[in-house]
């Protein structure tokens, strides 16, 4: 039972940080920003991106959190798992990795600098290049999440 709600967290967590960002990046801002207009506080990736950073990044402590607990409470059962185990979850590890430190990284640094712009106007000028890069790394931390999904779930069937 307690099993059967970990993982029921772990992919629900999964499910919304890789649904978010699909639906962000892939569908709603292609379909809404003009690539001709250079981005500023107006634009529609600012109120975007303010809200998808930190919903990616509260997925990925809930990842770390319920991933660290399944393996603690089947500890037991590890020692019977076929070898091979552990080099896949170690790959998993790399991509888990690189999409936590990306999505930390643009949840409290990158939308920090751009944020109460009416208490910094002077960091105004910054926004532009600032949603470039939180957009790029977004990216990446989508394609990284997608992978640590396919390796989660051949995990789970290994
Ligand atoms: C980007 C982050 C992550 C994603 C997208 C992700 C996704 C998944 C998915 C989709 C599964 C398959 C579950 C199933 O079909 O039953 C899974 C299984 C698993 N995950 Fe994650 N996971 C992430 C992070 C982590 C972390 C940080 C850990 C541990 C520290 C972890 C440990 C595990 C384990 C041990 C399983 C296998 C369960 C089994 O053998 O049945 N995951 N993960």
């Amino acid at each position: 039972m307690t099993n059967v709600i970990i993982i029921f967290i772990h992919l629900s967590a999964a499910g919304v940080a890789l649904g978010s960002l699909v639906f962000c990046l892939k569908i709603y801002l292609p379909m809404v920003e003009d690539k001709k207009v250079e981005r500023n506080e107006n634009s529609p990736s600012y109120k975007v991106l303010d809200l998808l950073t930190p919903t990616v990044f509260a997925c990925m402590l809930a990842l770390v959190g319920t991933g660290v607990y399944f393996l603690l409470e089947n500890y037991s059962a590890q020692v019977g798992l076929k070898p091979g185990y552990y080099n896949l979850f170690g790959i998993k590890m790399v991509f888990v990795a690189g999409a936590f430190f990306a999505s930390m990284y643009s949840a409290f640094s990158l939308r920090i600098h751009i944020s109460d712009l009416d208490l910094n106007p002077g960091n105004k000028k910054l926004v532009p290049q600032t949603l470039k890069k939180m957009i790029g790394l977004s990216k990446m931390t989508l394609w990284m999440v997608a992978i640590a999904t396919f390796l989660g779930i051949w995990l789970a069937r290994y």
